[in-house]
């Protein structure tokens, strides 16, 4: 065999989370999350969002905006009862856009700056003479002491605008508004991205207590049954991306050491949309003592950090062709390295899939702790509301977080089911503005 087949198997050994893994990373995630809610250190800071989940009988026509590290988006939404709802405009700009020379997310940029652009788009939305109140999703750890006053915490998904540390998301938003004269938008609460997808799921599916996102970056929210502020239900950021009592390979530490904030973020990190295609890259980098890509002129290029993202691993995961062409169209066209062998791709695809399958499982494994926090017994039904461009569009990764799911949780796996949320932000914002204008049929 030769030394490149050697090394997958390796890799394949070592990237492998087998059932008995699953079950100790859910008992650790449970413990975890146990030490954060009893205010003891803990990797999970288990944030309040001062939310419950909704009536499903909220209603009235709400801005809002959701802001997310890649993307900001403003959407008119109109909420009409029982899951009903109608989005009627939409705007949606990147936050950083080399071609038109802007970037509102480096360290070159200062918080002002970044709301000022925001608040720009708001205007872009709004009529004249109509007043609005905003919903706002703030996709980052938010110290919540209401539903519409939050402290920045931190920046995770390497973002790195400056001068954010310890402001009031909200107040920020505002004043930017008044610097545009923008009078009649009054930001009226503020939610974690999860926590979004889980209010907009239960609006329409009641059984949905957990809210999830697998997307660029990784998050879940829960409805707490006893909130330590209140000894009530209430719906918790946990901020699980920082979760870290995880099996770390090598590749995970070189990817961590490299990054904005080495030690945080380390389930982030081996699970996310924007590192693992960085992972794959940093694997297949370390393969080329073994040969990979050795008949490339380019395989230099494979050198440049974050080279790799999330579609370019739903395209190696999906080519099913003979000659693994859509790889090579991949390689050539968008990555510009020529001269690839079968078995070159073949190795990627490999890399790919491992990475994918393991995200999943580690994802799969942090919802079995949380169920099993909420309802050990798993008495009643659950439903998982996820959102986020992995589990929309990477091939098979839905089927391995439920596949995952099943085999750990026995016949009470049925108990408990996992949904697609689209749009989960901006819906859920409006759910949140409503809910904090008490606006019910
Ligand atoms: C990052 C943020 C978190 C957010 C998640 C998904 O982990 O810290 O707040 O929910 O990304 O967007």
């Amino acid at each position: 065999m030769n030394n490149l087949l050697t090394k997958l198997q390796e890799l394949t050994t070592e990237l492998n989370i087998c059932p008995g893994q699953v079950n100790t990373i859910a008992h650790n995630f449970r413990q975890t999350m146990l030490d954060g809610l009893r205010g003891k250190h803990s990797p999970l800071q288990m944030l309040p969002s001062y939310l419950h989940t909704p009536s499903q009988n909220e209603i009235g026509t709400f801005l809002t905006l959701d802001f997310g590290g890649t993307n900001v988006r403003v959407l008119l939404t109109e909420l009409l009862g029982q899951g009903k709802f109608i989005i009627h405009a939409h705007v949606s700009k990147r936050l950083k856009d080399t071609n038109a020379h802007y970037n509102y997310i480096s360290n070159q940029s200062t918080a002002d700056q970044l709301f000022d652009f925001i608040a720009t788009q708001i205007g872009t939305v709004i009529k004249p003479n109509t007043n609005y109140s905003l919903g706002h999703t703030f996709s980052f750890a938010t110290h919540q002491t209401g539903l519409n006053t939050g402290t920045f915490v931190h920046w995770t998904k390497e973002i790195e605008t400056t001068g954010m540390k310890g402001q009031d998301i909200n107040q920020l938003l505002a004043a930017a508004l008044e610097r545009q004269h923008i009078t009649t938008v009054v930001p009226a609460a503020i939610i974690n991205d999860t926590v979004g997808a889980l209010l907009a799921a239960s609006y329409m599916e009641q059984t949905t207590d957990i809210g999830s996102i697998c997307g660029t970056g990784h998050n879940t929210a829960y409805l707490e049954p006893h909130s330590p502020l209140t000894n009530e239900p209430m719906i918790i950021n946990m901020e699980s991306g920082n979760f870290n009592q995880l099996p770390f390979t090598l590749y995970d530490a070189e990817l961590d050491r490299a990054s904005e904030k080495p030690g945080k973020q380390r389930l982030e990190k081996m699970v996310s949309g924007h590192y693992i295609g960085e992972l794959v890259r940093i694997i297949a980098c370390s393969f080329f003592d073994v040969g990979l890509l050795d008949s490339s002129p380019d395989k230099k290029i494979m050198e440049t950090p974050y080279l790799l993202n999330g579609a370019h691993l739903s395209l190696f995961h999906e080519d099913l062709t003979v000659d693994l062409s859509l790889i090579t169209d991949c390689l050539e066209n968008n990555l510009h390295i020529t001269g690839s062998s079968l078995d070159d791709r073949k190795a990627l695809k490999t890399i790919a899939t491992l990475i994918c399958t393991r995200s999943a499982r580690l994802v799969a494994a942090t919802y079995i702790g949380i169920l099993k926090h909420i309802d050990p017994s798993l008495k009643n039904c659950h439903n998982i509301a996820i959102d986020g461009s992995l589990y929309e569009k990477m091939p098979g990764y839905g089927e391995e977080i439920q596949k995952t799911l099943t085999k750990a949780l026995g016949e009470k796996g049925t108990m408990v089911t996992t949904s697609l949320i689209k749009d989960g932000s901006g819906i859920g914002a409006a759910i949140a503005t409503a809910i904090a204008e008490n606006m019910e049929i």
